[in-house]
C-alpha cells in the first residue's frame, strides 16, 4: 500500500486525520504529523466540515479531500478551474461530494443484487488515510492515499483488498487507483474515477474521440448502441458507458475557449454523463440550474469491462488531464 512516490523527490509533509473532525478506523495516532520540508510547494491539511489536502506549486493548484479519496480542484497555471463541484454538493462523512473526482469502486451505479447498498460502491464515502504527500523535482506535487477493507467495508463487500490513489498534481494532473486482491480468491470489481469537468454549456460542447466505439445507453432503460463519426454532441440527458475503448478524449469547448485531453491507463470504459434538467431536478445535491456547465467524462472499468484481479496481483487504472487554450 503506497508507497508511489518514489525516485528523485522530497517529502512535502506527513499528514494523518488525527485532530480533525473525522473519526476514522484508517487513523493510526503515530502519524499526527505535519511537518513541511516543502521547498517551493506548499501542501496542508485544512477542514471545511471534512478534512481535505490544498496543494500549491508553481504549476498548478488543487485540492484532495480524505473523505472519498476525492480530487474537488485542480487549476493548472494560466487556466480556470477544470474540475467542476456543486454548489450544492454536501459535506458529510457518510455521503459522497457532488462533483470532482468521486472514486466508484467496487461497484459502478447500482449494486446489482443488493440494492439497498450505496451507488457506485462505498469508496467515495469512506474516510481514506493520507500515506504522503512528495514535492517532485518537475515541480509537481504527489499525494498518496489508500483505503483497506475493514469490517465496515466487509458487510457490504465480503472481500480483502487494499486501494492506492495517487494524484500528481502538476501541469497535468495524474490519478493513478491501484487495486490489490488479498483474497486467496479471484476478485471481480468494477470502478470509475467519475471526473466531472467544468464547461462553459453543454449545449455548445462536443466530446472528439469516442468515434465508432459500441456503448451501453442507460436513459430510459438500457439500449446497446455504437457511436458514429461525428463529434459527441449534447440536447439532452445523456448516460452512456463506452466499451472496450482506452481512447483519449477530448473536451471541445468554445465558450471557455479550450480543450480537454483525458488520456487514460488501464482502463477500457469511458462514461459520459449529464443529467440534463429534469434529473438535475430530482438530485438534493445538485442545483436545479447547474447541468449546463458540467459533464462528465469518467475513466472505468464498468459492466462489459469488469475486472477480475488474481489474488495477490495489482489491477491499476489512471487518467491523465491537460487542458490547452483554443
Ligand atoms: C454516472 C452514471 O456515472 O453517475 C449515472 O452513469 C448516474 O447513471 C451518475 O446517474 C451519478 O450518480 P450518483 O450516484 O453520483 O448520483
Amino acid at each position: 500500500m503506497g508507497g508511489h512516490a518514489q525516485g528523485n523527490c522530497q517529502p512535502v509533509i506527513k499528514a494523518d486525520l488525527i485532530g480533525h473532525s473525522e473519526p476514522s478506523s484508517t487513523v493510526n495516532p503515530q502519524r499526527l504529523n505535519t511537518s513541511m520540508t516543502s521547498t517551493s510547494a506548499s501542501a496542508s491539511v485544512v477542514s471545511d466540515g471534512l478534512p481535505s489536502l490544498a496543494i500549491a506549486n508553481r504549476l498548478a493548484t488543487a485540492r484532495i479531500y480524505l473523505h472519498g479519496g476525492h480530487v474537488a480542484q485542480w487549476r493548472p497555471a494560466g487556466h480556470g478551474e477544470v474540475l467542476w463541484m456543486s454548489a450544492r454538493s454536501l459535506h458529510a462523512p457518510d455521503k459522497p461530494l457532488r462533483g470532482g473526482i468521486p472514486v466508484c469502486f467496487p461497484w459502478f451505479g447500482p449494486h446489482p443484487e443488493r440494492p439497498e447498498l450505496p451507488a457506485h460502491g462505498f469508496a467515495r464515502q469512506r474516510a481514506w488515510a493520507l500515506d504522503a504527500v512528495t514535492d517532485l523535482d518537475d515541480g509537481s506535487t504527489r499525494a498518496v492515499l489508500a483505503l483497506v477493507s475493514d469490517a465496515a467495508s466487509r458487510a457490504q463487500w465480503p472481500h480483502d483488498a487494499a486501494v492506492t490513489l495517487t494524484v500528481t498534481v502538476g501541469s497535468t494532473l495524474n490519478v493513478e487507483l491501484a487495486i490489490a486482491n488479498r483474497d486467496p480468491a479471484p476478485l471481480v470489481c468494477e470502478a470509475a474515477l467519475h471526473t466531472y469537468f467544468s464547461v462553459g454549456d453543454i449545449r455548445r460542447t462536443t466530446v472528439e474521440g469516442l468515434a465508432g466505439t459500441p456503448y451501453l445507453d442507460k436513459v430510459g432503460g438500457v439500449a446497446r448502441r455504437i457511436e458514429g463519426s461525428a463529434p459527441i454532441a449534447f440536447s439532452g440527458e445523456t448516460d452512456r458507458v463506452y466499451l472496450g475503448t482506452t481512447a483519449t478524449a477530448t473536451i471541445v469547448d468554445p465558450l471557455l475557449a479550450r480543450r480537454i485531453t483525458v488520456a487514460k491507463r488501464g482502463s477500457r470504459s469511458t462514461v459520459v454523463w449529464n443529467p440534463w434538467i429534469a434529473k438535475a431536478a430530482k438530485m438534493a445535491d445538485f442545483g436545479d440550474h447547474e447541468w449546463p456547465g458540467m459533464l462528465c467524462v469518467e475513466t472505468a472499468n464498468a459492466a462489459d469491462d469488469r475486472m477480475t484481479i488474481a489474488p495477490g496481483a495489482i489491477e491499476r487504472m489512471a487518467l491523465d488531464v491537460s487542458v490547452t487554450h483554443a
